[in-house]
This record gives structure tokens, sequence and C-alpha cells, in this order.
């Protein structure tokens, strides 16, 4: 594979004419002296400047009218530039914003024929991913309808089935994906991460913070034409969001701090921005390793994160053994993201016969505050009775909403032994785990309960902020 980047973007411009009146349009389209000019230009992109490496997952976000559909279209080659220079060296599926890629007058079916041979696959390539196209696209009959028929949910659906299956070394998506319902975006987001596995490039458009956060390598901030920040999407959604709520008469101020300090780092976050909550802010003077790595990475397996104060009491009859945290796809971790679902695990052993047995689990602060725990049944419901030598797998599923932070991991099994429930097994700060830092969270204190919050100065228009991880 080649080592040239799969992207290069150099200085490039792109100017619109723009028309006073409507009739200036014919003036010029008549008009025998070139001199003569009826329109203004409109740069719309300036001196635009990167390169993207294979493999790169990037999001480019900025206001509206920023120049991102302006600068995906050059990229795709549905647009010229005015100046500068545009390569890209690959098969490119794009889904740009509804208009484009699709023939209206023809049928589904034929469109992705068309859509197919337009990025190079055979016909009988096309064929025989055609059922899997179709699947994934599940618009039943309308398949072949005419795509002017098409709802813009349908229209999203099969022009995305198309663009995943043509196996692109760019994929290009333009906000297109927000037209779809949840389930379907959920669904193309789980397949955009399985390109972006297999190494596929992805430039990608949105709005959604989190959505940048969580699904890129890098970002790039666009505001008025120009590039404004060029880093790690924590770093660049931090200054996309200050851009987007400043006051108009902040924004040209904002601008030029921005471009002095444009070339953000790729690699190292920087600190939490000042904007945010103190009691993040101090998480991250706290833990700057971790702050580094903040945002963009999986959860992962720290083997120096260990619990030094574990405590064990004697055992009464059966064994906790190997407690540990998985992710949903089974790999253990004890760094964790916040927002995303884990499993805790423990084996126990019985050493004898025991009733009424059920299984625990809680949730500690480092300071030890208890913050959440959940039984294996109630009281009245445990299991009647556990022979000698058998062996539980126990597993409790549970949602990270955690803030920043250190937690302890208790487990426990109890019996009844004589008249009264027990522990047959307790281990106190089983394991350590760490929930990594998200500055797109706008909760304080431990647990994230809060989805949005909402805000009006009076006189103006409500602003919502959503905490959505
Ligand atoms: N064909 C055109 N003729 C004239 N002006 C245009 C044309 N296409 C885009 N523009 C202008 O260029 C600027 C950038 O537009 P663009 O569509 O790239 O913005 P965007 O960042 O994608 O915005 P949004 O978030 O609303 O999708 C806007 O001011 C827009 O009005
Ligand atoms: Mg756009």
């Amino acid at each position: 594979m080649s080592s040239e980047p799969l992207i290069e973007v150099r200085d490039l411009y792109k100017s619109f004419p723009v028309y006073d009146k409507p009739h200036h349009r014919l003036f010029q389209m008549l008009s025998r002296h070139k001199r003569q000019r009826w329109y203004r230009e409109f740069e719309a992109l300036r001196g635009i400047d990167f390169c993207i490496e294979r493999g790169e997952t990037v999001g480019i976000v900025g206001r509206n009218g920023s120049g991102k559909s302006t600068l995906l279209q050059i990229i795709c080659g549905t647009l010229a530039p005015s100046r500068g220079e545009v390569q890209v060296r690959g098969r490119v599926a794009a889904l740009l914003e509804l208009g484009a890629g699709f023939n209206p007058e023809f049928t589904g079916r034929e469109n992705v024929f068309m859509n197919g041979t337009v990025l190079g696959l055979t016909h009988a390539a096309i064929a025989d991913r055609l059922e899997e196209i179709l699947a994934f696209a599940n618009i039943g009959d309308f398949i072949d309808r005419p795509v002017k028929t098409y709802s813009s949910g349908m229209y999203v659906r099969l022009a995305f089935a198309v663009a995943i299956h043509v196996e692109p070394d760019l994929l290009v998506v333009d906000e297109a994906l927000s037209v779809g319902d949840e389930a379907f975006q959920r669904k193309c987001f789980a397949r955009i991460e399985r390109l972006r596995q297999s190494g596929c490039t992805i430039l990608f458009v949105s709005h959604a913070a989190s959505t940048v956060i969580e699904l890129c390598d890098r970002a790039i901030l666009l505001d008025g034409g120009e590039m404004l920040a060029d880093g790690t999407p924590k770093a660049v959604i931090s200054r996309y969001q200050r851009m987007l709520y400043a006051p108009e008469d902040r924004v040209q101020e904002l601008r030029e701090q921005m471009r002095r300090e444009k070339n953000l780092p790729r690699q190292v976050e920087e600190p939490v921005a000042q904007d945010a909550s103190p009691a993040v802010a101090e998480e991250a003077v706290i833990d700057a390793s971790m702050t580094a790595h903040a945002a963009y990475m999986d959860a992962y397996f720290d083997e120096h994160l260990r619990s030094d104060n574990e405590l064990t009491y004697t055992s009464q009859g059966a064994r906790i053994e190997d407690p540990h945290i998985m992710t949903m796809a089974g790999k253990r971790v004890n760094v964790l993201n916040a927002g995303e679902r884990y499993i805790y695990a423990y084996a126990v052993q019985f050493v004898r016969g025991v009733p009424c047995v059920r299984f625990g689990m809680l949730i500690k602060t480092l300071t030890g505050v208890e913050l959440a725990g959940a039984v294996s049944a109630r009281t009245e419901q445990t299991i009647i009775w556990v022979e000698q030598g058998a062996q539980f797998k126990v597993s409790f599923e549970f949602d990270c909403r955690l803030a920043p932070g250190a937690y302890f991991m208790n487990a426990g099994v109890q019996g009844r032994v004589g008249e009264e429930e027990t522990y047959l097994d307790r281990r106190i700060d089983a394991l350590m785990f760490k929930v990594m830092p998200r500055t797109d969270r706008l909760s304080t204190g431990f647990i994230d309960l809060v989805d949005s919050v909402k805000i009006r100065l009076s006189g103006m228009k409500e602003r919502s902020v959503e905490n959505d991880g």
C-alpha cells in the first residue's frame, strides 16, 4: 500500500458567483465582454491545506455555511476548485447532501448498478453484492420504483448501503445519516466502525460533538471558509463549541485567536477547556496522563492498575475467583469509557453445600462512597440449595455512567448459615478500574444522570446543550 497520503488538499480556494439580482445571471450569460461582471465572488473556502493519511477517521465540524459540504464535494470531485490542488488516491464512496448521487428518474435497483459502475465495479461484482445491499437498505418493494418517489430516509438507506458495499478506500459522509431513523443510524455507525477497523479512511461531517469524539481520530474546524483548527476531536470540538456559543461580537476575536494556534497536537490532548465545569477541570489536573488519552480510545487493560488494599474474609463454604470487567464483546478491561456498557463478572466455587444462595456486587469511590450495587435475587428468590463442588459464573451488566476517576469493585456471595443469611465469601476492593475523562459530558459529581441542559437568555431563542454520549 502506498505511503502517500490518501487525500492531499493544497491551498484550496473555492468561490461562487453571487448575483445580487436574478436577471444579472442572464446578463452575465449574454455578456460579450468578458471583463464585464454581473456578479460578486463569494469565497466559500479560503486557503485550505491538509493531508489525510490512509486509515484515518476525520470529522469536519463548523457552523452552518462554514464550507464543510463545499469541501467534501471538491474532495469527491463533484465540484471543481477555483484555485489550489486536491488529490485523492483511491476509490471514493460518498454520501453527500441529498440530491447528489442517484438519478431520480431511475429505480433504486438501476441506481445501485449505475452507482457501482461509476465507482469502478463490474456489473457482475455489483450483482454479487446486490442481495446484501438490498438487505442492508431494507426498503422493500421501493427498490423497483423510481428514486424520486423515495422519502429522504429511504434515499439515505439505499445510498449508504451502496457506499459501504463497494469496498471504498475513502467513505465520505455529509450529515446524511441524521436523516435516517435511530435504529438505522446505529446500524450505520456500527458499519462505519467496521469499515474503520478494516482500514478504510473516513471523512465525516457532523454537528453532533459526541459522534465526532466517539468516531474520529482527528477533527478539522471550518469557519467562514477558513480552517481554524486541526487536531484531536476533543480539542477541536471544544473550539467549535466556543465558536458556536460565542456572541456575534466575539466571533472575530475568537477567529484570530484560533488562527494563531491552528495546528493543535494530534496525539496529546490539550487540558480541559477553561469553560468546563470546575469538577472536570480538577480531574484533568489530577490525572493529566489520562486526559492525554481521553475521548477517542477504546476501553483497555492497564496491568499496573491493581487494587492494593483488597480485603478478603474467611471463606464460609464458597470462594470467589477471578473478578474482572469485560466489554460487551468479551475483552477484559479496567480503563473504561463513560457511557458504554460493560460486564462485571466473577466465578464462585462451592466447597460445601449451602442453602439460600445469592450473589452481589458493589461499586465504590476512592473514598469509599457506595455508589451502586446489585444482588442476583431478592431474599425470597435465592437459590434454594447449592451442592458442594458446584461452580457458578456470575455476571452483572452495567452502564458506565460514571465521572472520570478511579473506582473499586466488591464481590460477595451470601447464603444461609444456621438461621442467618451471611457472607460465604466476600472480597472488598477486589478490583480497581478507571473511567476516562470526556469533556463532552456536562455533568458533574460521580454519576451522570443529566442528559441535556437548556438555557435561555431573556428575549432570545432557547439553546439546548446535549449530553448525549
Ligand atoms: N452553488 C453555490 N452558489 C453560491 N454560494 C454557495 C454555493 N454553494 C455553497 N455556497 C455558499 O458557500 C458557503 C458554504 O456552504 P456549504 O454548503 O459548504 O456550508 P456547510 O458548512 O456545509 O453548511 P451546513 O452546516 O449548513 O451544511 C455558504 O455561505 C453557502 O451559501
Ligand atoms: Mg453542509
